[in-house]
């Protein structure tokens, strides 16, 4: 048979073993051993090439040169392929263990947010939502806060416009469930807050609060105190020292801040709690009865009692986070720490 046909039913006879090859490192080799190896099959056409008249050398030289570029592709194209298999599913390991889902976690903020409601929630308070875009009116005004009390000032408060702004506080939701409801009146009112404020490890420009309110006839200051020394005990555990120091708030008349002794230091003072061993958590007072005049709440048949809780310094406390802004910059690192707790 001429070399032209030999070459040319090589050929053929090549892209048969090439359509049928398993992809298989073993196959794959052979087959590029046994067509461009050096005693292999195109080599071998290649020594034929004396063989050949004079004027067809360039034909025969053209042929080879196709045949091999095409079965060194053809010998490519293959590893290429055996090789994404293999990062795919046929070379799946069933001894490999499975992959469990991946959970989420609850916020700290939201989990003491749920603790401190279920507690009061026990005691008969309910739960009570506003806007956090406020106006003037039941963010101060309906307080009692004076016209030139320095909360008003731009650089405690992010104002809107002149007569709207983020709330500073989350008592204006007492103001609007006093002008809906009669007394006898027992909520809570968990929220997000503003300020405009520097930020540093205890300060942050956006806070949480709850603020609980009571009224009825009668009510006392120290039914006020029993509640949040009940509070506290059930939040924190028994051990924890708690402290009642006289305030101002305008709202409340009269008023108190609550402390708790300083987990970092344990009360001889450290960078958290400004050398003084205590731990504001929250502010309260007698609901002063301009504020309940001002709802239509008769003061002389009426009394009740307020407090406010911060929920971000609550939550330092209690996990011994030592920086507010942990809690705002969604590290899952340290949010993680949080899942079963
Ligand atoms: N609203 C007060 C604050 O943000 C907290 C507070 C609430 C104080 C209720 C007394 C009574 O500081």
């Amino acid at each position: 048979m001429d070399l032209f046909e030999e070459v040319k039913g090589s050929r053929t006879q090549f892209r048969e073993e090439y359509s049928e090859i398993e992809l298989e490192k073993k196959a794959i080799e052979n087959l590029r051993i046994k067509y461009l190896g050096k005693n292999g099959i195109i080599n071998t056409y290649f020594n034929k090439f004396d063989q050949i008249p004079p004027e067809k050398k360039k034909e025969f030289g053209q042929l080879m040169n196709s045949f091999k570029q095409e079965v060194q592709n053809s010998v490519a194209d293959l590893k290429e392929k055996l090789k994404s298999d293999q990062s795919s599913s046929k070379f799946f390991d069933p001894t490999l263990p499975g992959k469990s889902p991946r959970e989420g976690s609850i916020h700290p903020l939201s989990q003491t947010m749920e603790h401190i409601l279920t507690i009061f929630r026990e005691i008969g308070f309910s739960v009570e939502l506003g806007p956090e875009v406020e106006t003037d009116y039941y963010n101060f005004q309906a307080l009692n806060f004076p016209e030139n009390h320095p909360a008003r000032d731009a650089q405690d408060t992010f104002f809107i416009d002149n007569d709207t702004l983020l709330r500073t506080h989350t008592s204006p939701i007492q103001v609007r469930t006093m002008e809906n409801q009669k007394p006898p009146i027992r909520i809570l009112a968990p929220g997000r807050t503003f300020r405009n404020e520097a930020i540093d490890a205890s300060h942050y420009c956006t806070f949480h609060q709850i603020e609980g309110l009571y009224i009825n006839d009668k009510v006392t200051f120290s039914e006020l105190k029993t509640t949040l020394f009940l509070f506290v005990k059930k939040f924190f555990g028994e051990e924890e020292e708690l402290r009642f120091r006289p305030s101002y708030f305008p709202f409340t008349e009269p008023s108190a801040e609550v402390d708790i002794s300083c987990f970092k230091c344990g009360g001889s003072g450290c960078d958290l709690c400004k050398g003084s061993g205590w731990l504001e958590i929250l502010g309260c007072g007698m609901v002063d009865p301009n504020v309940l005049s001002a709802s239509d709440i008769d003061p002389e048949e009426y009394s009740g009692y307020a407090f406010g809780i911060g929920i971000e310094r609550l939550t330092m406390l209690k996990y011994g986070i030592g920086d507010i802004r942990l809690l705002y910059n969604s590290d899952k690192r340290f949010l993680k720490q949080f899942k079963n707790i």
